[in-house]
């Protein structure tokens, strides 16, 4: 999207406010250059946080409403696959910013469409505890090496949330010091997510929203690395806890890239069995 924005810029195109859509104004760069114009927002290019784009007066293209569609089609888990600069990491960041309890986003979300449903603002905006994690990092080249990651990122979040620990007994406070320190053993690093849910669920009494970004990432790098089958086996544990049967969860979101098309041959390899996500297996543990 950065890129088409970038020939925006350069070609002196314009958007519509109410659809980004691009229009090319054959007349614009010469009424550009006789200052006939109205300064237009500049665009933020590499930049995909929901706040500083708003609040630094950024070009935004106002996809709001797609906070209505998933309340409306709420699940326990969306899975969002789309390609990379598709604007999932803007998006995420903006349900973190519209339902995270610790915020106040109303002055941030000021004349955006959402705006509009008032029902929603009044029961949805800023009312869940939310954990937002990215995986984008996690692309290693050995196994251990990515866990240590899993496990870092894993500590900057309990760190974050230092202020869960008065809500919790003596034991749960140790087990949330172990992921702070990032002494947690592998297994118990399966069960991060759950973990932390059920401190925020016992600190502000509300079940959480978990917000995960790239979650495909270390295994896609797990099969040209060479360890797909523990990665995978890690993974279904670390997502599995979270999303699945977790009393302690509002919803949860996934992103991760575009689907990838595979082919398997089956055994007699008379038949080409093509999956349409390269992560049914993943998936379909959910
Ligand atoms: N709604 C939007 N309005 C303005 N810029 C956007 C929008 N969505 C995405 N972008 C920009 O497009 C680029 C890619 O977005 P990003 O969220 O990183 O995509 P992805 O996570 O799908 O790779 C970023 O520079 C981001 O600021
Ligand atoms: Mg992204």
């Amino acid at each position: 999207m950065s890129r088409i924005f970038t020939q925006v810029q350069k070609k002196g195109l314009q958007s519509t406010p109410e659809n980004g859509i691009i229009i090319d104004t054959a007349d614009v760069c010469e009424k550009k250059k006789k200052g006939q114009l109205p300064m237009k927002k500049p665009i933020l290019t590499g930049e995909e946080y929901f706040e500083k784009i708003i609040e630094g007066g950024y070009f935004y293209v106002d996809k709001t409403l797609f906070i209505k569609e998933l309340l409306e089609n709420k699940g326990t888990v969306t899975l969002i696959t789309r390609p990379r600069r598709f604007g999932k990491t803007l998006n995420m960041s903006t349900l973190r910013h519209f339902f995270d309890v610790n915020r106040d986003s109303k002055v941030l979300f000021n004349g955006l469409k959402i705006m509009e449903h008032s029902e929603i603002i009044e029961k949805h905006m800023n009312k869940y505890p939310v954990v937002s994690l990215t995986l984008k990092n996690v692309e290693l080249s050995g196994y251990k090496n990515s866990i240590d990651r899993i496990k870092g990122l894993i500590s900057e979040i309990y760190q974050e949330k230092l202020y869960l620990i008065e809500s919790l007994n003596e034991f749960q406070k140790k087990d949330f010091f172990r992921y702070c320190s990032k002494e947690a053993t592998e297994d118990e690093l399966q069960s991060a997510l759950k973990f932390l849910t059920i401190c925020l669920h016992a600190y502000h009494q509300k079940r959480v929203i978990v917000l995960l970004d790239e979650y495909d990432t270390p295994i896609t790098n797990a099969l040209t690395e060479g360890y797909y089958p523990q990665m995978i086996k890690f993974m279904r544990g670390f997502l599995g806890s979270a999303f699945k049967g977790n009393d302690y969860l509002e919803f949860g979101v996934m992103t991760g890239v575009h689907r990838i098309v595979w082919k398997r041959w089956k055994r007699n390899k008379k038949r080409v069995e093509t999956s349409t996500s390269f992560f049914t297996e993943l998936i379909s543990a959910l």
